[in-house]
């Protein structure tokens, strides 16, 4: 029989006192975005939480939810893909809220469009936006992350990296197939340093910002329409939630994964599994 002293220790969720730096932890509409669920799911397990993002009244909103729960988090306003206002960005979450645990990767823009369609102008932006970014951040916490010997990073990537979702959203796809390499880079290169860093990969979930960009190309008639035929792709028949990302991505960060780098945590109710 098993002395009590050797009973593993409950799910470890907890992440009181963790700094966690999410860019874009606004959104880009009212309600629920990956970004603004996670910060409220990681300040719920205790974490401080610098809200960043370019948006200040989204990125205020998220704190706001945050501080009225009773929680730790600050805004942080600015755009994640120039350089001297990512440096600037992390001197403040370091100098109000201290060094960094938790790089959140979250920022993600996309235009639809195929090859014929998309610019050289509008790749490179998109680009910028979604990998370059994450190497400026990178630039930031790795080094501090090396001398603590410890630290945890996660990029928010996406199915579409994995799979053609049945209209063209080109760079979009392709540089959400970057972040996934990259992070598995990382990953390898410090697994013995104390640095862990995975994707998590949505499928279809229901966010604001699919009001403005993909829900045109499921339905001409508006976005219940949209919703709906969207919906029908999925295998348990409804898109996922915000929270439900959240959830995956608070597991991650946590030492309940504590033996888990380099991977992907696909969260798309079985979607990527399915033929047609
Ligand atoms: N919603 C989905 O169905 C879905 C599916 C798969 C993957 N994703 C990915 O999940 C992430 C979040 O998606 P969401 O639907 O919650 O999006 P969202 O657009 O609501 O949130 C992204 C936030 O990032 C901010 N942002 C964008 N560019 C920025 C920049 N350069 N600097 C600072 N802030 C910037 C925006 O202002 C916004 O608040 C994205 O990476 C997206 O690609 C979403």
């Amino acid at each position: 029989m098993m002395s009590s002293s050797s009973h593993p220790p409950g799910l470890p969720t907890d992440l009181t006192g963790r700094v966690i730096f999410v860019s874009g932890g606004g959104s880009a509409g009212p309600g629920w975005s990956i970004g603004r669920a996670s910060c409220v799911t990681y300040a719920r397990l205790g974490a401080k939480v610098c809200v960043v993002d370019r948006d200040p009244a989204s990125a205020e909103e998220t704190t706001r939810l945050i501080l009225e729960e009773g929680g730790i988090a600050k805004t942080f306003v600015g755009d994640v893909s120039e350089q001297d206002q990512v440096k600037r960005l992390f001197n403040e979450a370091r100098q109000q809220l201290g060094p960094i645990d938790v790089l959140h990767h979250n920022v993600g823009i996309g235009k639809v469009g195929g090859p014929m369609e998309t610019s050289a102008e509008d790749f490179d932006h998109i680009h910028k936006v979604n990998v370059a970014s994450l190497l400026l951040a990178a630039h930031e916490v790795l080094p501090e992350m090396l001398t603590r010997g410890k630290g945890n990073i996660i990029a928010i990537s996406s199915v579409a990296g994995m799979r053609y979702l049945g209209y063209p959203h080109l760079a979009y796809s392709v540089t959400k197939a970057a972040n996934t390499q990259f992070i598995r880079m990382i990953a390898q290169q410090y697994a013995d340093k104390g640095i862990r860093a995975n994707t998590v990969v949505p499928g279809l979930i229901d966010t604001p910002r699919i009001a403005n960009t993909v829900a045109k190309m499921f339905s001409e008639n508006g976005l219940d329409e949209a919703r709906v035929a969207r919906d029908r792709q999925v295998p348990m028949g409804r898109s996922g939630t915000a929270w439900e990302v959240a959830h995956a991505c608070a597991f991650l960060v946590s030492d309940a994964a504590s033996y888990i780098t380099g991977t992907e945590l696909v969260v798309d109710g079985g979607i990527t599994g399915k033929y047609v």
